[in-house]
């Protein structure tokens, strides 16, 4: 629906004509192809200015993100072997579980091919904000179009960090409210995988999350001098090489990391910062193992 879409390309290795010809009756300017298996990829990528991957299985109840990884793994590294030959210069939106994985196995895949761009990698962890807006609006009662929650860390358990204490406008929290409300963000992807019991994980609030994501890169693109979005870079903000906070989106990618959110962080919250880098640092570090191990 978003007029700064121009065109659609939609990839999968099945049943993707019917999910075009569908889309392709909503009366938006944007026009709608399909492509269908590998032979069809290099085509669906040619002259793409975001390339968002979704790809994958979800999770069954009972499963980390984490579990998802010897499948998804590899499926990531498949199609950023063909973003990085045929579309090297989009802005790279990635999706696919486990996030905190997959993202350093996009990067470790670019970089073998030559056309690494730090700035143009994310991990889209834009549902985190979305839940940790929506939770708080409810818990106190605001008004849900002014509120602003970041959202730090990971995509992943413990590794999601919702900073209450920065959320826009001003909220305070007792620490009860602090404890429930973070640990029910840190647990919404799981909410959503034990309601579908076995039918999958979040799809629908996934695809809000990810087309705010989208539409706020194709507002960076257009030269819009004000697009901040939490997503999960190559980041020099703590020790870990990769780290989701709040970026300035331009032109270029990430224009700017934002370090202020990570300034004068309550002792909770410290002290959960403290904990995530430990499991953050080895999801990052089995991706990008991953890719040497292949070669
Ligand atoms: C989510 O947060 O809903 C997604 O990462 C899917 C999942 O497995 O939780």
């Amino acid at each position: 629906m978003s007029p700064l879409v121009s065109a659609l390309h939609l990839y999968d290795i099945a049943n993707v004509k019917g999910v075009a010809a569908d889309l392709s009756h909503c009366n938006t300017p944007s026009q709608v192809l399909d492509f269908t298996g590998p032979s069809e990829l290099a085509n669906c990528l040619k002259g793409v200015d975001v390339a968002v991957i979704p790809a994958g299985v979800p999770r069954k109840p009972g499963m980390t993100r984490d579990d998802l990884f010897i499948i998804n793994a590899g499926i990531v590294k498949t199609l950023v072997e063909a973003v990085a030959d045929n579309c090297p210069e989009a802005f790279i939106h990635i999706i696919s579980n486990p996030v905190n994985s997959t993202v350093p196995i996009a990067a470790e895949v670019l970089k073998q091919k030559g056309v690494y761009n730090p700035k143009k990698l994310f991990g889209v962890t834009t549902l985190d904000v979305v839940r940790a807006n929506t939770f708080v609006t409810q818990k106190k009662n605001l008004k849900l179009i002014d509120v602003d929650v970041p959202v730090v860390g990971g995509h992943a358990g413990i590794t999601i960090l919702p900073l209450l204490s920065k959320t826009r406008p001003s909220v305070t929290f007792t620490n009860e409210e602090t404890e429930e409300l973070t640990k029910r963000i840190q647990n919404a992807g799981t909410e959503v995988v034990e309601a579908k019991a076995g039918a999958g994980s979040a799809t629908l609030s996934m695809s809000y999350a990810a087309a705010r994501f989208v539409e706020s890169s194709l507002h960076a693109l257009a030269g819009d001098p004000d697009v901040y979005e939490c997503t999960f870079v190559q980041s020099e903000l703590t020790e870990l090489m990769f780290f989701a906070s709040r970026v300035k989106l331009g032109k270029n990618g990430v224009e700017s990391i934002i370090s202020a959110d990570l300034e004068g962080l309550t002792e909770y919250e410290t002290k959960a910062l403290e904990a995530l880098q430990p499991e953050l640092k080895a999801s990052i570090e089995k991706g990008i193992e991953f890719v040497h191990k292949q070669q």
